[in-house]
């Protein structure tokens, strides 16, 4: 009678410790077979313990891509596969994405001097035809349409630049400029940058923070993953490959077109101008980018526009701080506002980031002129 039971707490715990074993094996191979998709499964346990967990998990097997992701990323590796014909002598597309007016066209003009051989010159007028008053800008407009301010049609405004830009098969670098945006460097030195550089610079980090992450939408998966997501500022340079592939895409513009707007989902706001090219480099060829745009802007009064340079702003010193920077710097939107500082490196070495600048005044415009000849030899 006694020893009944002693018999079943003995036969007990073994079948406790099987049990959980099962019960653990069973979880672990669920988390493995079925890796969560966000990190709504992570809450079960501390965020420390998720992290470790899927350390220690292997690499959840791939899903299946969708026949246009099959469709779109062999298209892809394929034009990134093919080397461009190099044309003598390579020219770089300037493409000027603007209202109507352009206040800088008196500088580039000066910076355009000479070297009429290696560039060529698109206009995208979205609201009204401008009066020009450099030879190098008449009769350079192309087709245009209305732009809104953080809605699609500025991806369609540069998929326009860049397809009327492919026709040139001379063109080998694109960039994208708009109204405030001037030159920092002679001719020569900008050429010499771009053309013998081995990536695009398209801006790219990580933002966790609401204006981040914040604005990703599930309704673009499977496709598009959270972590995917990416941030970056729109003024881009890009090989003649990346721009064949953006002017390809049309599987990843579309979720941008119809998930990333403004007003979305209970007043989120989603810019695409800001996040569908990050976003679609990081996915297809993060190694390709630099991860900075080339163009300079002023964003250290924490405001939400950046800086605005008025006539009194301009200077010699001015010009020199911002062609000394060789450092580029993201801040997240988050709590931790986690400043991310990193080397500008050109084919490997430490060189200055900036070629252009933006957010100058029309006011600027005889100051810049007055200065350019002296900035382009000494700086
Ligand atoms: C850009 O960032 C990716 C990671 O997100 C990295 O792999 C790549 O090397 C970076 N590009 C350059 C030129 O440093
Ligand atoms: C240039 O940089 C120096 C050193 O950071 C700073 O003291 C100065 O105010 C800057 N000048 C202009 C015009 O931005
Ligand atoms: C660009 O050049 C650097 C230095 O030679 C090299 O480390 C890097 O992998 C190259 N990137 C690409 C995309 O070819
Ligand atoms: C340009 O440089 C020359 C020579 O250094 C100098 O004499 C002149 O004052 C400078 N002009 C301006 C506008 O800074």
């Amino acid at each position: 009678m006694m020893s009944a039971p002693r018999h079943r707490a003995h036969f007990k715990k073994p079948t406790w410790v099987f049990l959980f074993i099962f019960l653990v094996s069973l979880f672990l191979v669920c988390a493995y077979v079925y890796p969560p998709r966000n990190t709504a499964a992570c809450y079960v346990f501390s965020s420390a313990s998720c992290k470790a967990l899927t350390d220690w998990l292997p690499p959840a097997p791939a899903r299946d891509l969708t026949d246009e992701e099959v469709a779109s990323r062999v298209v892809i590796r394929d034009i990134l596969n093919t080397p461009p014909a190099i044309s003598k002598p390579p020219k770089i597309a300037f493409m000027f994405l603007i209202p109507g007016a352009l206040p800088f066209e008196k500088l580039w003009d000066k910076f355009f001097q000479g070297h009429e051989d290696r560039f060529s010159v698109y206009v995208h007028a979205s609201k009204e035809k401008p009066v020009h008053t450099s030879r190098f800008f008449l009769d350079r407009e192309i087709r245009s349409e209305k732009v809104v301010w953080g809605g699609i049609s500025m991806i369609d405004a540069e998929r326009r630049l860049l397809a009327n830009a492919l026709k040139d098969p001379d063109n080998q670098h694109f960039v994208l400029l708009s109204d405030s945006c001037v030159p920092l460097h002679d001719f020569d030195y900008v050429h010499n940058y771009l053309i013998y550089t081995n990536v695009s610079y398209i801006d790219k980090f990580r933002d966790p923070g609401p204006h981040g992450s914040g604005r990703y939408s599930e309704r673009m998966l499977p496709e598009v993953e959270k972590k995917d997501f990416h941030k970056g500022a729109q003024w881009f340079t890009m090989k003649r490959q990346h721009a064949l592939i953006i002017t390809a895409d049309s599987l990843y513009y579309t979720l941008f077109r119809d998930f990333c707007k403004p007003g979305m989902e209970g007043n989120k706001n989603c810019y695409p101008d800001e996040h569908y090219l990050p976003t679609f480099f990081h996915m297809l060829n993060p190694l390709g980018i630099a991860n900075w745009s080339v163009t300079h802007v002023d964003w250290s009064e924490g405001k939400w526009h950046p800086k605005s340079y008025k006539a009194a702003d301009v200077s010699m010193e001015l010009v020199k701080n911002i062609t000394s920077l060789t450092e580029n710097v993201h801040v997240t939107s988050d709590e931790r506002k986690e400043i991310q500082i990193r080397p500008c490196l050109w084919n490997g070495e430490k060189r200055p980031c900036y070629l252009f600048a933006r957010k100058f005044l029309p006011e600027t415009l005889d100051k810049m002129v007055l200065l350019f000849s002296n900035y382009t030899t000494y700086t």
